[in-house]
């Protein structure tokens, strides 16, 4: 046994270890070592094994002539969005997403709306037995969609059926951490199995042409399981997230070699699998009709897309001698120093109050233009006055109390005229055409007196 050549693999970052220790060096997560094979051992397929001198390379311009790829539109419009116009041939997508969430479903989809279009699409699934895919896609009312399907996790298998015939426009693995290949010792999920099996197929893609969609499960903190070691590898990384108590679903890009990060697609998980989401700002408001202290609609910006959500805050004199902060869809960091600045710059006693944040809808927001919104609702609740239900707020807010300029205001404020919306409460600085925008606009460059008019009832009597 090439026991010498061992190594301990850390199963969170990918470091390799000569010896077990309890906590590795690299990442310093606690108890991730696993014993596998070292590198040496494992001949990937397809590489013929060479002590082979290399070759000269002959060494191009960068102003030389390209060709734009051909994309493999799904006429999806929300997944043709959030890959920048549909699949690039030869490229390979990484699907992110807590089990349970619908990334079989999504997939399944994806792949009979490409056969529909006269691609053609083969699905390898290592978790379900060929009757169950057979059974959703009736479910799905998919049935008839001209998808080859198998039930397979050995990668040599996969290889030799890929390579037989005309390779597929696209291949979809249902996922990589069932993958094995039988030239290493390692267990299915390693990071040594993932990061070799992983490859041989992006070696395949980038060949043949096809493009590959890899599943990946996420950790319980929301990585994928040996993340480093995929995600860079791969062209694409997408995730698909969402609340389990909600229906929505969005579907993130986080890297995109071929396209816009950043951008989003929403769908709602029905009866007949996921239904596209056009309209995503009416599902992420609550009940415009009876305003309520504690709520304010954030006129926000995804990717490119502009997006309504309404954030609700509750703040209640607290019982503990360590006030509680709860937040849902917010960073808990955003929100102790929104409280840290409402205190020091606006005079807002918060420090005895229990205080609880939540976006509407599931949706988890990462835009500092989402402060001014949050500091509303908090103020809202802790008066007890409700904002006026035809209004929307976004900047961002300064340590000194300052409200900062946010970007595509023309885009938000024309979101918020087509929902209905009358009037807006935006930063001070910052310039949009105006006769793009029809809605009242108040800009504001101080926190301080936007928090006393809130406070004071001023804005809901008006
Ligand atoms: P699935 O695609 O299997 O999730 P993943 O592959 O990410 O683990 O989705 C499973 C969930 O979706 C399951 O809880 C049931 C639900 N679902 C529907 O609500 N409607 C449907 O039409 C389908 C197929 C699934
Ligand atoms: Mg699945």
């Amino acid at each position: 046994m090439a026991r010498a050549s061992n190594q301990y693999v850390c199963q969170d970052c990918g470091a390799a270890h000569s010896r077990w220790v309890g906590k590795c060096t690299a990442c310093e997560a606690w108890n991730s070592l696993v014993e596998e094979a070292g590198a040496a051992a494992f001949t990937p397929p397809g590489t013929p094994n060479s002590a082979r001198k290399g070759n000269v390379i002959e060494l191009e311009s960068l102003a030389g002539s390209t060709e734009e790829m051909p994309r493999m539109i799904a006429r999806m419009p929300e997944l043709d969005r959030v890959t920048g116009g549909g699949f690039v041939p030869g490229s390979a997508i990484l699907i992110g997403g807590e089990p349970g969430i619908g990334k079989s479903t999504l997939l399944l989809q994806v792949a009979s709306a490409l056969a529909e279009t006269g691609r053609t699409a083969m699905y390898f699934s290592g978790e379900e037995a060929t009757a169950q895919i057979r059974l959703r896609a009736q479910r799905l009312g998919l049935e008839k969609a001209p998808v080859a399907i198998a039930a397979e996790t050995n990668l040599g298998n996969i290889l030799a059926t890929l390579r037989k015939g005309k390779a597929p426009d696209l291949v979809i693995i249902d996922s990589v951490q069932t993958l094995w290949s039988d030239g290493l010792d390692s267990a299915p999920g390693t990071v040594s199995q993932l990061r070799a099996t992983t490859q041989s197929l992006i070696r395949f893609a980038k060949s043949k042409g096809s493009a590959i969609l890899l599943v990946g499960h996420v950790t319980k903190d929301g990585q994928i399981a040996g993340p480093k070691v995929i995600e860079h590898m791969v062209d694409t990384v997408l995730y698909f997230e969402g609340d389990r108590g909600h229906p929505f679903r969005i579907l993130r890009s986080i890297k995109n070699r071929f396209g816009p990060t950043d951008e989003i697609g929403v769908f709602e998980m029905a009866e007949k699998g996921l239904v596209e989401v056009e309209n995503p700002s009416e599902l992420f408001l609550g009940d415009r009709d009876n305003p309520s202290p504690g709520a304010a609609v954030f006129a926000g910006i995804e990717g490119t897309r502009p997006i309504l959500v309404e954030i609700q805050a509750l703040v209640a004199p607290s019982s503990l001698g360590t006030p509680r902060r709860a937040v849902i869809g917010w960073e808990p960091n955003r929100l102790s120093m929104l409280l840290a600045v409402l205190e020091a710059r606006a005079g807002l006693a918060l420090g005895a109050h229990d205080v609880y944040l939540n976006v509407a809808g599931g949706l988890k927001i990462t835009e500092p233009a989402a402060d001014l919104a949050a500091a509303a609702a908090l103020v809202s609740s802790f008066s007890g006055c409700a904002l006026p239900s035809d209004r929307v707020y976004f900047g961002e807010i300064s340590l000194s109390g300052a409200i900062r300029a946010s970007a595509h205001m023309v885009s938000r404020l024309k979101e918020a005229q087509k929902l209905g919306f009358k009037s807006a409460v935006i930063p001070n600085r910052g310039e949009y055409e105006n006769d793009a925008v029809t809605l009242a606009t108040e800009r504001i460059g101080e926190l301080k007196p936007f928090v006393v008019k809130c406070a004071g009832c001023a804005e809901g009597k008006d």
